[in-house]
């Protein structure tokens, strides 16, 4: 046999160990590491959301005028790696008519500014770009550029008058009510 010949496939044998080596070292080490990082990363997959119904306030405090009012809206919130409890998630408008009660979200949703609510004039305005809003949420007049009436949200009164609502924010710009996270 020729000895440089089998030198020659020595050299290669040994440089596909090398090479296979390498990379059955770098699978082992990669396999933890990903393990590893998606723990770390794991919060990221959760959501973070005020969840469910919220308490905001009483019937008994609410006034039976069919005026609106603003309430901030307080829940409890998961971020990446934290719990908070009771923090500002928003703001609701209740307007109270007998025993019924109507949440307006406050974000305006041509851009997500907070409306205003005005007792003389009966509506809302909102500061940012002048979309004005009837008492019941409605877009007022059509040079508002705000794509839809005010956001309603689920309320429901329970039997110790407490007022609960489902707190949602939904996307700016567009016609239709996306949820936002
Ligand atoms: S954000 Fe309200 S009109 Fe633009």
């Amino acid at each position: 046999m020729d000895t440089k010949n089998a030198g020659s496939h020595s050299d290669r044998r040994g440089f596909f160990k090398k090479a296979l080596t390498m990379v059955i070292t770098g699978v082992l080490a990669v396999v933890p590491l990903s393990a590893g990082l998606l723990v770390l990363l794991d919060p990221w997959r959760r959501r973070a959301t005020a969840g469910g119904a919220v308490k905001v306030t009483s019937l008994a405090a609410l006034p039976d005028d069919g005026v609106p009012r603003k309430f901030p809206v307080l829940a409890n919130r998961t971020d990446a790696w934290n719990k908070y409890t009771n923090v500002p998630v928003g703001a609701v408008y209740l307007r109270r008519t007998g025993e019924k009660v109507q949440a307006l979200n406050v974000a305006c949703p041509h851009a997500g500014c907070f409306v205003d609510f005005s007792p003389e004039k009966g509506d809302f305005l909102c500061p940012c770009h002048n979309s004005s809003f009837t008492v019941d949420g409605k877009v007022a007049n059509a040079s508002s550029p705000s794509p839809r009436s005010l956001d309603g949200l689920e309320v429901e009164v329970r039997p110790d008058g407490g007022v609960w609502v489902v707190f949602q924010n939904f996307q700016a710009g567009r016609p239709d009510r996306v949820p936002l996270a």
